[in-house]
Order: structure tokens, then sequence, then C-alpha cells
């Protein structure tokens, strides 16, 4: 009989579209439930203490519920923070979110690489390991904005997103001492990529991004290779754990990545 369980999506919020986006074009027959935590968004400005106690405690009660095959925890916050904790929670395959520092280091030929996460993404040891294991001769400079997670949710709400808000906020990476080197910026934030557009038309010429999102698609399909999917495939679902004011407006967008039903916890 095939296997109707769901890879169940988290996040704070709608970044982790930017994850969902490369899984299903993988495997298109796979059945969908997207958490946004719009209760406790945004996370990157909360406490590691806070994260580590929400994020394992909200996943163990979403497993119950919707009893996925596998969880992506779609958003780096919550994976560098909280990664080890729901896995000794829970008794399932949990993929979790790595900054991409191994790919930009391949990448690099000025052997400087930025790093753009949330500020608490930017500041873990996590971070430091990955630059000393994979970019051991590259400067990795970083940078913290909470902005541009605002602003992705804003534009997946149908908002227009001002240039020079963008070029600010990579400023921050670009005018630090030896920024002007930077060849490739590495969206430590699953909701960045969603602005990959707007941070092309304002970064120098040449620069290049890498995210996450590619390869947690490959390690989804690894890890389901031998199981089965349903031929009928459901309607995706978009659940908000509180009522968002933006639900309306994000239900086309929500819809374009195949999430036509919208909840509330
Ligand atoms: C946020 O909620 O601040 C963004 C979380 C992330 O994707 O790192």
């Amino acid at each position: 009989m095939a296997d109707r369980r769901p890879v169940l999506f988290f996040d704070s919020g709608v970044g982790g579209l930017s994850v969902l986006g490369p899984t299903t074009a993988l495997l298109p027959q796979a059945p969908l439930v997207y958490v946004a935590d719009s209760a406790g968004f945004p996370y990157g400005t909360k406490s590691e203490a806070e994260i580590a106690a929400r994020v394992p405690a909200l996943l163990g009660r979403l497993a119950e519920r919707y009893d996925p095959r596998l969880i992506v925890i779609a958003c780096n916050t919550a994976s560098t923070i909280a990664l080890q904790h729901v896995r000794a929670a829970l008794d399932l395959p949990i993929v979790g979110t790595v900054p991409a520092i191994k790919p930009a280091a391949e990448t690099s030929r000025t052997r400087t690489i930025g790093v753009l996460g949330t500020a608490a993404t930017v500041r873990q040891p996590y971070v430091d390991d990955l630059a000393a294991r994979f970019a051991g001769d590259c400067t990795v400079l970083r940078h913290g904005s909470a902005a541009l997670v605002e602003l992705a949710e804003a534009k997946l709400a149908g908002e227009t997103i001002a240039p020079e808000v963008i070029a600010n906020e990579l400023d921050g990476l670009f005018h630090q001492p030896g920024g002007d080197r930077i060849d490739v910026i590495v969206n430590a934030c699953t909701h960045f990529p969603l602005l990959e557009p707007e941070m092309r038309a304002v970064a120098p010429e040449g620069v290049q991004f890498v995210d996450g999102g590619p390869g947690i698609a490959r390690r989804v399909a690894y890890l389901t290779r031998a199981q089965s999917w349903p031929a009928d495939l459901p309607p995706g679902r978009a659940v908000f754990t509180a009522r968002d004011q933006r639900a309306d407006a994000l239900a086309p967008t929500l819809a374009r990545y195949g999430l036509s039903r919208i909840e509330t916890l």
C-alpha cells in the first residue's frame, strides 16, 4: 500500500519555501505539510535558550498531529541551535539546514566569502567550525540581518521591495574591511534566497550566491529513495501556529508551491 505520510517542512515563517521548492522539483509526488511558526516569528532575534526549548516542543506536537515520514527544519537559526535537541526527542529522520560554506569555498576565486544570516545564526560557533573545516584558506566575513527576513516575508505577501533597502543591508557585508573582495555570498537564512533577484540587482557584478536548498532536496530524495508515494497527491497544507495577518496575501504564493490548504494550528 502506498505511504501517504507527508514530508513536513518547518520554519519560523515562509523562508523555508526556498527549501521546499527544490525538494518538490525532485519529488513532485511528495505530500506536503509546511509549518510557519508565526506565533514565534522571528527566530533570528531570540535567545538560544528560547529557540532550544521552543523548536523541539513544537516539532513534537506537529509530529503527533501530522505523522510525517521526515521533517526538514528549513530554518538556519533553528537548525544551528536546536537540531541536536530535536533529533534526541523524535524518532524519525530530521534534516537540518547548514550554511553552504563548503560550496562557497569551492566557488570563490578571491578566497573571500560573505555569510549572510540572522544575528543568531552568524554568531554560532558552528559557523566557525564550518569555516575552519571547509574554507580554511578563505576570509569568511559575516553579517546578521533581521531586516532581510522581514523583507522576504513582505515580498511573498506581494509587496514591492525598494532596491536601496536591499543595498543597505548588503553594505553590512561589503563595507567591512576586506568586504570589497567578497565574490560569493552564502545565504545562511532560508528567507534570503527568496530575495536573490533583488540582491543580484544591487550586488557588485560577478558576485555569486549559494544556499543550502538544493543540497537539502538531494538529501530528502536520498533518505526517501526506497519509499512509496501516493498516486493521488493530496493538496499541500500550509500551517500557521498563530493567525497570520498576511495569510490571505500569502495564499497565491503558497498555492504556487503546492500549498493550497491554509490552516492555523
Ligand atoms: C527568522 O525567523 O529570524 C529567520 C530564521 C532563519 O531562517 O534563520
